[in-house]
């Protein structure tokens, strides 16, 4: 059944012909016409540089795509069949700033035939360098005109590459469109697991009264991938760890973690306070500061499982001499009354032992320690908030070990989200997707909400360009390099996490 709240529309998707759209867009849109999630009326329309027909644009994301899982039974090759007839392709001119007429004409053309209601979602998923030329098109044809029909914009990141080009992107964006109409994608928000972040504070009494500085040590987000840039070499030598991950995705959560309740769910309130959060992470200016509280990292080649790995300078597109960072941790704190004092601790990585991202809440110990001979040292609380995989959420406490005194020992208090009956996850683009074609801007980051994070981000980036502040090497496969744990000085180390959610630190498999 048809989700009865979308209405009728057209998706209109520039970079068609790109990675994202077959590997991500195409299989997040098919997974929602499995669910029934599509209107009633909607077809797709790619559009790019390539010069594909139709027949190909469905061949190459669809019917020949490796990134589709298809069940051969006859009601899945109805679906897909139905679903396929739905994909259309326009070609754009060679650098995507043509005479856009003919392509409104496509556009009228289709809308009439397939009755999308002048209902059009633009996703732009090109490089930053395409979208004034595509924004201001879109405009000279009237198509963000909503007198007749509404008209969005979804933007893909890299959003800026510093505030200063972010912010010429937020202009340029707002000159042709209205901020209500910009969707600017971060695919961590769409992830279930992120969004939980705020039904574990603000739908739970046992939480919330914790959450800040007279119970909280401290806080640490891991986000590791085993992965290294893989074929996107050119892309990634020019952005590195801090811009690729840490000023979008790692901030959002940073955001959430820190963030007061908002009155209610609605999107505006929700962003109102994650900019107020935001706005509120202690900017790190004097070269002092920024050298004791950040650290930058490169992979280096090694053998992992028996297999030689490049290390990141030989990678393909990759400056032989390039000073990118595959690994960025930093220490920082929160100026307002709810997180004074308390350090965060966040890294990031590419080429670590595992894939994993976590947010461990770690508290303080008992103001007054009455088992002074329990071996509770360093057996601190925590509240393991796992991101991916095995995504769930792990609460460390004390228990009495059986016997004479009272020895404490750490137990596990664990919930998985693939215990849950309904546990059909939505993958993050197939859930942003669906929100943005029922005008729901919560879980897409707002203009003021991007220059934030750059704020704190720049004066990072611009000291270890001009310092040229130390990268350190780590082999391929480590949790980083050596001195990794110089950051954290509090208790002295990082925690590790396995694969599995209960996995202690340290733990890793040997075969
Ligand atoms: C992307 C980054 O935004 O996120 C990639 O550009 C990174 O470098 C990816 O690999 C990680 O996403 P996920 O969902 O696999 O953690």
């Amino acid at each position: 059944m048809p989700s009865s709240k979308l209405e009728n529309q057209m998706l209109v998707i520039f970079g068609a012909s790109g990675d994202l759209t077959a590997r991500k867009l195409i299989p997040a849109i098919l997974n929602l016409a499995k669910g029934g999630h599509l209107p009633e009326n909607f077809v797709v329309l790619g559009a790019s540089r390539s010069a594909w027909s139709d027949e190909e644009f469905r061949k190459n994301v669809v019917t020949e795509s490796k990134h589709l899982k298809i069940a051969s039974d006859q009601k899945s090759q109805e679906l897909l069949a139905s679903f396929t007839n739905k994909l259309f392709y326009h070609e754009l001119g060679s650098d995507q700033d043509s005479d856009y007429s003919a392509f409104n004409s496509r556009i009228m053309a289709l809308d009439k035939e397939f009755q999308t209601d002048k209902n059009y979602i633009f996703y732009l998923s090109v490089p930053p360098s395409a979208h004034e030329s595509i924004s201001r098109n879109l405009h000279d044809q009237n198509l963000d005109d909503e007198t007749d029909g509404w008209k969005r914009l979804i933007v893909e990141k890299p959003f800026g590459y510093s505030l200063e080009t972010a912010k010429n992107l937020n202009a340029i964006l707002q000159k042709y469109f209205k901020e209500s109409q910009i969707f600017r994608i971060d695919h961590y928000l769409g992830k279930e697991t992120v969004q939980n972040l705020l039904v574990t504070r603000f739908a739970n009494s046992i939480f919330e009264p914790l959450w800040n500085r007279n119970y909280i040590h401290h806080v640490e987000i891991t986000n590791a991938e085993s992965g290294g840039v893989e074929k996107r070499g050119g892309y990634y030598d020019k952005s590195g760890a801090l811009r690729d991950m840490f000023q979008s995705h790692l901030l959002q959560i940073v955001a959430l973690v820190i963030m007061e309740p908002p009155l209610n769910a609605n999107a505006e309130e929700i962003r109102n306070e994650k900019l107020k959060a935001l706005k509120s992470l202690r900017i790190m200016n004097d070269p002092e500061t920024l050298e004791k509280n950040t650290i930058r990292g490169q992979y280096i080649a090694s053998v992992i499982d028996g297999e030689k790995v490049n290390g990141y300078r030989e990678e393909e597109d990759v400056d032989p001499d390039s000073t990118t960072e595959t690994y960025a941790a930093l220490k920082f704190y929160v100026d307002n009354w709810r997180w004074a004092d308390v350090p965060f601790y966040v890294r990031t990585a590419k080429r670590m032992p595992t894939k994993v991202t976590e947010v461990v809440i770690h508290f303080k110990t008992p103001h007054h320690q009455i088992f002074k001979d329990s071996g509770m040292q360093n057996k601190d609380n925590k509240l393991v908030i796992r991101i991916q995989p095995d995504e769930g959420i792990l609460v460390k406490f004390g228990v009495k070990v059986p016997g004479q005194g009272f020895k404490v020992e750490r137990a596990n208090l664990d919930f998985y989200y693939s215990s849950l009956v309904e546990n059909h996850v939505m993958e993050a683009y197939e859930r942003l997707l669906l929100d943005a074609m029922q005008g729901d801007a919560t879980l897409y980051a707002r203009a003021d909400e991007v220059e934030a994070a750059w704020a704190f981000v720049d004066p990072i980036l611009n000291y270890w360009k001009e310092s040229h502040a130390k990268v350190y090497g780590y082999a391929a496969g480590v949790w980083g390099p050596e001195n990794a744990d110089d950051l954290i000085d509090s208790i002295g180390y990082w925690r590790n996490p396995g694969e599995n959610l209960t996995d202690d630190p340290g733990f890793c498999v040997i075969c």
